[in-house]
């Protein structure tokens, strides 16, 4: 008796109604729910059956129908939800990573992005096509990608999540962001920018510290800017004496990064054309000044 009683207590909420729960196999479902059914053959979720993420249905069938007789994500919050998706993903996506993620902490989840039964998205099952899913929720983030320097996000150049995983990341925080904001990782703990920038990889013999520890953001705009080149300031030495002004303790002397050269003559328009000299800006393999 006592031990029927345990093993009642440790079975789930969506079985305690009645019990013995079966599992009766997808064809039960046919008759109730054949809008559901008829295209099923198709999706990734065929070979696991409607119990795969419904659970045994036998009361439910019995019951003919009812949300309470049947996990019914409907009636479910959002830690419900992820756990029972969880079930089965966990392999594919860091476990430790989508349960801190800034999605998951803000109570969005597998259902929130992903539809099983009316995706318009045959592949990954997405509840809408990727952009606007993410504009969705994140409509702020779209007038940045119709700035007049952009990376073509709006024209399917290139997508949200060649940058971000939303299902959360290992990123290290790149820039001064105090979030990982999500960022993806190529090789080797990368910022996602060298997957495709990869001129930009190096390893150079002479490296522009900042690229290395500020990471790209430290001068670009990820998204887009009205500056050329995604700068994040209009003019390119306004962005260079931000650093080299010789203030604060950074740079290998710990006197700040170095001003400009005094062989320098600011008056003179052509220095403030930092990059026409220093060419090699992202780092160089034959010049320490990145002149070549
Ligand atoms: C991979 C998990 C999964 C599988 C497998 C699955 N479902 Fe669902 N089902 C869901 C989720 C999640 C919802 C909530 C709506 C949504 O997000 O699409 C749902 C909603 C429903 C609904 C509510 C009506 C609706 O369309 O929203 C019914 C009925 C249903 N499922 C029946 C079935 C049947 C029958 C099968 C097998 C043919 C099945 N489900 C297989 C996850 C699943
Ligand atoms: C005899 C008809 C019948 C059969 C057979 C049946 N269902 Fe249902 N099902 C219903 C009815 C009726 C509801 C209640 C709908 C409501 O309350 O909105 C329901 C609700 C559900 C829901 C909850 C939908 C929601 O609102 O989130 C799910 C999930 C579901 N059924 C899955 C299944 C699965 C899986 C099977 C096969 C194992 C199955 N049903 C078999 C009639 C049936
Ligand atoms: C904020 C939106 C969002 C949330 C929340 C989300 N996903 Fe995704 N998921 C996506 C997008 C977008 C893709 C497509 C990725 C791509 O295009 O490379 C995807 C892809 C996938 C894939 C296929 C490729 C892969 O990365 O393995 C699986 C499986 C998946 N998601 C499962 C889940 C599960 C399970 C959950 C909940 C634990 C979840 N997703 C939560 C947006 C989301
Ligand atoms: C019973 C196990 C199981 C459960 C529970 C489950 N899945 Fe899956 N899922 C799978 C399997 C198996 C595949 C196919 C994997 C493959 O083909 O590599 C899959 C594939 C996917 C894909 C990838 C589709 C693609 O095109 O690559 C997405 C997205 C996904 N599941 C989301 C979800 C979400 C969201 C939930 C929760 C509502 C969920 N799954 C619950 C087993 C499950
Ligand atoms: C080219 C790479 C790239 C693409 C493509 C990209 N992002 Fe970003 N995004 C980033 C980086 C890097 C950051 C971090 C910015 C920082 O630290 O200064 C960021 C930050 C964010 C933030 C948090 C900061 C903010 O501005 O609110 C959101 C939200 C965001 N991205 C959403 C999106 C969405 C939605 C899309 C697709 C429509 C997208 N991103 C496409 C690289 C990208
Ligand atoms: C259902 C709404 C919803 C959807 C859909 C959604 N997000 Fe989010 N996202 C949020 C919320 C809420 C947060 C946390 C609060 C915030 O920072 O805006 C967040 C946070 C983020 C962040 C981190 C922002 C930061 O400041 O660190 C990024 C990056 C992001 N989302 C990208 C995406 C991408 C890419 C997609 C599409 C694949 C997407 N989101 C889809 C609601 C959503
Ligand atoms: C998926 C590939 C991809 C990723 C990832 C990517 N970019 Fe790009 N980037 C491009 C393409 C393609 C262009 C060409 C511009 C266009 O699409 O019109 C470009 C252009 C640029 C430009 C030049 C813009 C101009 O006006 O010439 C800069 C700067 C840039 N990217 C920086 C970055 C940074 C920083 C990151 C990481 C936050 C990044 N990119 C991630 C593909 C990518
Ligand atoms: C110290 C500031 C700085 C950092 C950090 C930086 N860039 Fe740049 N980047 C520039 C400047 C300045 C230009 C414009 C060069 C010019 O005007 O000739 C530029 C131009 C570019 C361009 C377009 C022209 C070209 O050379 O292809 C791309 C793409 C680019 N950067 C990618 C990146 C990526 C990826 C990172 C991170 C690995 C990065 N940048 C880090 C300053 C920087
Ligand atoms: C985010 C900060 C930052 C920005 C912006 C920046 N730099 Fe630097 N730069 C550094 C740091 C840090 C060093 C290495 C200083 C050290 O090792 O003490 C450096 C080194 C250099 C050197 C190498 C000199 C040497 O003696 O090793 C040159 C040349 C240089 N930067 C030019 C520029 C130019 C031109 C720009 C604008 C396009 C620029 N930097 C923008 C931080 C920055
Ligand atoms: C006309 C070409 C030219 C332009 C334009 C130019 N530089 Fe230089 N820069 C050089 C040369 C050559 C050197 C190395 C010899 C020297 O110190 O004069 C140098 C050296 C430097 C150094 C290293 C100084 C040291 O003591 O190690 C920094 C930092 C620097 N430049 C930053 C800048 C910045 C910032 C700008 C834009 C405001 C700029 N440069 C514009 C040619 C140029």
């Amino acid at each position: 008796m006592k031990q029927t009683a345990i093993l009642l207590l440790a079975l789930p909420f969506w079985a305690a109604a009645q019990t013995p729960n079966k599992f009766v196999g997808g064809d039960a479902c046919k008759v109730c729910h054949s809008d559901v059914w008829f295209n099923f053959y198709k999706n990734p979720h065929f070979k696991t059956g409607c119990e795969g993420c419904h659970g045994p249905g036998g009361n439910h069938v019995a019951a003919h129908g009812g949300k309470a007789t049947i996990r019914a994500f409907s009636a479910m919050g959002p830690e419900q939800v992820l756990d029972t998706c969880l079930e089965c993903h966990s392999k594919d996506m860091s476990r430790a990573n989508i349960r801190r993620s800034e999605h998951t902490e803000a109570d969005v989840v597998c259902s929130n992005c992903h539809s099983i039964h009316k995706s318009p998205t045959p592949k990954f099952l997405l509840a809408n096509r990727q952009k606007d899913l993410c504009y969705s929720c994140h409509a702020s983030i779209r007038a940045q990608f119709e700035m007049p320097v952009k990376h073509r996000v709006n024209e399917g150049v290139i997508q949200c999540t060649d940058c971000h995983n939303p299902h959360g990341s290992f990123a290290a925080t790149w820039g001064t962001g105090s979030s990982s904001a999500l960022v993806t990782t190529a090789l080797d703990n990368e910022e996602p920018c060298l997957k495709c920038h990869i001129d930009k990889r190096g390893p150079f013999v002479y490296e522009h510290a900042s690229v290395r520890v500020e990471g790209c953001e430290g001068c670009h705009m990820p998204h887009g800017s009205t500056n050329a080149k995604l700068l994040r300031r209009p003019v390119t030495f306004t962005l260079c004496l931000e650093c080299h002004n010789g203030a604060g303790s950074f740079g290998r002397e710990n006197t700040g990064v170095f001003t400009q050269s005094a062989s320098h003559n600011m008056l003179d328009p052509k220095y403030q054309k930092c990059t026409l000299c220093h060419v090699r800006i992202h780092g160089s393999n034959a010049d320490p000044m990145f002149l070549r």
